[in-house]
This record gives structure tokens, sequence and C-alpha cells, in this order.
């Protein structure tokens, strides 16, 4: 374990669908890197709390589904209780559902050694609101990730469209706009470009070029006394 805690850290932090994730996962792979992706674990227990038909107010019972919570990351798959949730864990009324159980102080709390526990060498990209100002503020590179709204509703439409789930560009927008407020608005964490994090904004960009430039700034905080 002791070693562990001496891996570097990438911590991409920044709004829903501003490219995190593909970005995160890519620098990833680049680097052979550990993967984080955070906001599967507030999905995972939003899914469960679906489930389960537990009102999402009732704070004490989603604290406790947080706790109890079995869920993996396999080779990109995501699996609660033994069931496959990859896809399920994506739509629309999960996403709520997480940035509800996400403004709840006590599951940040639950999940915090959880995410903690990703960082092994070589080193981790992690991927999430809060990576560089709580989870880990040693990370060795702080990333916040924007891109405006529009195009960030865009590329969410874009990606369900792949999927082939069915979606309405105004709600995503709609959506979007409410989730930004409440995920910037709670008390604990709240999402925020924290003061050593370098800002990076990904409109019109591919995603190729975010990507070199991370690896660029990776390799010049590396050097850095
Ligand atoms: O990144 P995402 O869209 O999969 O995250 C789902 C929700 O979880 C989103 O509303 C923000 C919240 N979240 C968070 O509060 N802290 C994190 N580290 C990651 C996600």
């Amino acid at each position: 374990m002791g070693d562990n805690r001496h891996a570097p850290v990438i911590a991409i932090d920044g709004p829903s669908a501003s490219g995190k994730g593909t970005v995160a996962r890519l620098v990833a792979d680049k680097l052979g890197f550990h993967f984080l992706d955070s906001g599967a674990l507030y999905r995972l227990v939003a899914l469960a709390a679906l489930q389960s038909k537990t009102n999402l107010d009732d704070t004490l019972s989603i604290e406790h589904i947080t706790m109890k919570i079995n869920g993996k990351f396999c080779s990109g798959e995501v699996w609660l209780e033994g069931a496959r949730v990859t896809e399920a864990i994506r739509n629309e009324e999960v996403s709520a559902a997480a940035s509800r159980v996400a403004a709840l102080p006590g599951v940040r709390q639950a999940l915090l050694q959880r995410q903690r526990a990703f960082r092994r060498p070589p080193g981790l990209v992690a991927d999430g609101r809060d990576m560089g100002s709580t989870v880990f503020p040693d990370a060795e590179l702080k990333i916040f990730l924007t891109a405006s709204p529009e195009e960030r509703a865009r590329r969410r439409y874009k990606q369900l469209m792949e999927k082939g789930m069915r979606a309405s560009m105004i709600t995503l927008l709609q959506e979007m706009r409410e989730r930004d407020a409440r995920d910037s608005a709670r008390a604990v964490a709240p999402l925020q470009k924290c003061e050593d994090a370098i800002e990076l904004d990904t409109t019109g960009l591919p995603v190729e070029a975010v990507v070199s430039k991370l690896l660029v700034l990776y390799a010049k905080a590396q050097k850095a006394p």
C-alpha cells in the first residue's frame, strides 16, 4: 500500500460532456496509467438507489447504499452486484440522480477511499469534478477542461445517438445547465477550478489535440522541481 501514495496522478476535472472522459482514457492509455472514472461511482450509487426504489431525498438510506455497494470496473465494463450496467449507468435518469446523490456529503465521504484506492504505480489518470481539489490534492498535474454548454449538449447528443438512445437537444441542453448549476452550487466539493489547475477550453478542439496538449503539460510537470 505504502508506495501507492506516491504513484503520480493526473487529475482531470470539469463539467459533464467537456470531453474529460474520452481525453482522460486516452491519456491513461498513452502513458500506460490506470484510469478512474469517478463519475461512474456516483452513477452506480444512483442506479442502485433507483433500482431499489429508494427516495433520493432519504439521505441515510442513500448513504447506506453507498457504503454497501458492490461495484466493479473491468476492461471498460461496469458491474453492479454482479450485473453488467455499462450502458444502464449512462441514461439521463441515472445522470440526473447521480448529480443529486453526489450532493450528499456522506456519499462523497464514503466514496473517498474507494477513489484513492485506484492510485497505483505506474500512475493514475483520474476524471471527475473534485479530483484535484479533494481526492488527489497532491496530483502532479491538475487540468480543468471546459467547453461551451451548446458544444457539450451536442457531444452528449452524439454519444446517445451512437448508442441508439433517444434524445432531444433542447432537453439535453436544459438538463446540462441544471446539472452544472447543482454540481457547482453544492456545499461539499463543488465543481470549480482549483487554483493550481490549468484551464483548457476544448470548444472546437479535436480530441487528439487536447490529448497531445495534456501529454506535453505532464512532461513539463515532471521536469518542474
Ligand atoms: O462525470 P459524470 O457525468 O459521469 O458524473 C456523474 C455525476 O456525478 C455528475 O452530476 C457529477 C457527479 N460527480 C461528482 O460530483 N464528483 C465526481 N468526482 C464525479 C462526478
